[in-house]
């Protein structure tokens, strides 16, 4: 790991020069890196940023992570501080995932694929959710699809699922419920539709807070858009991301009070027809 990334990454300043002079034809020497233009500079240099980061974290995170270990050999602990150390094993384990991914796509190491229960997913995701939110928002799951498996990571899935999760929760500051709901889908219409025909799962993420005016509505994939005063504006491009790197799609409804984004991901192909009868419990 330590051998991997010795590379300090270069300051943003330093090959993002601002915005390219007015009436500036010689894009490519503007950006201070031959054949790019100042907005890929840029892209590229916050991606070298991000590697670096991503590296010198997973370093203090196998540090925390120790630590976290040791406190949980500790004799004597009380149930709380015990329930305290667990919680922060578990971040430190999602932590070091994360940044293993990051690592990865920057390796070219390509993304885990396997048959993966969306509603196991759910779950960890809510109860993900219920912890990171306080007691005034409700997280519920109706577990509708009777064949909720698709083929890809679970660790993405999750980590879209639970930034979808999370915005709802952040759209409630009085309060409110959000819920996470599957369905199984059989879209019909010409091979070459977007998404194409087929068996899907549809998981919607329904929640009651403010909802989003029409004009930011188009926007809020937009890499950078947030409307929140330490919003990073990228958590929705991340779960388009991920969902399409699925084969699957997202859509967005809102109106003056609460928001729905649906996700389709497509059945995998070895989880077979719903089984008819009512959806097991
Ligand atoms: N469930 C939601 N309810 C209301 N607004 C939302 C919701 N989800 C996303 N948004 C809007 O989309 C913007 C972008 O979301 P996101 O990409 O997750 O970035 P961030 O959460 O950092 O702002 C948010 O700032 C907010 O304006
Ligand atoms: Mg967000």
């Amino acid at each position: 790991m330590r051998a991997v990334m010795r590379r300090t990454p270069r300051p943003l300043r330093e090959a993002a020069p601002t915005s390219p002079a007015r009436g500036t034809r010689d894009r490519a020497g503007s950006s201070g890196r031959p054949g790019l233009d100042a907005r890929s500079a840029r892209i590229l240099t916050i991606g070298e940023l991000a590697l670096g980061v991503a590296h010198d974290l997973g370093n203090q995170l196998a540090v925390i992570r120790a630590c976290a270990a040791q406190l949980g050999e500790l004799r004597g602990l009380d149930p709380d501080a015990r329930e305290a150390v667990a919680d922060l094993s578990i971040a430190v384990q999602r932590s070091a995932e994360l940044t293993r991914r990051v690592l990865d796509f920057a390796r070219g190491v390509a993304p885990r694929r396997g048959p993966v229960d969306l509603h196991v997913v759910l779950e960890r995701t809510a109860a993900l959710l219920r912890r990171a939110t306080g007691a005034q928002v409700r997280v519920a799951v109706e577990a509708g699809a009777r064949a909720p498996i698709v083929d890809g990571d679970p660790a993405d899935l999750e980590n879209a699922l639970l930034n979808l999760g999370l915005n709802a929760s952040e759209a409630m500051p009085r309060g409110g419920s959000v819920v996470f709901s599957t369905a199984d889908v059989e879209l019909d219409g010409e091979a070459s539709a977007s998404p194409p025909p087929g068996p899907y799962v549809r998981i919607v993420v329904a929640d009651e807070g403010v909802g989003i005016p029409p004009a930011d509505l188009a926007r809020v994939f937009e890499p950078f858009f947030t409307t929140k005063p330490s919003g990073t504006g990228l958590g929705l491009p991340i779960v388009r991301e991920v969902v399409e790197r699925h084969g699957g799609s997202i859509a967005v409804v809102s109106g003056t009070t609460g928001t729905t984004f649906a996700v389709l991901l497509p059945r995998a192909a070895t989880a077979g027809e719903p089984p008819e009868g009512p959806a097991a419990a």
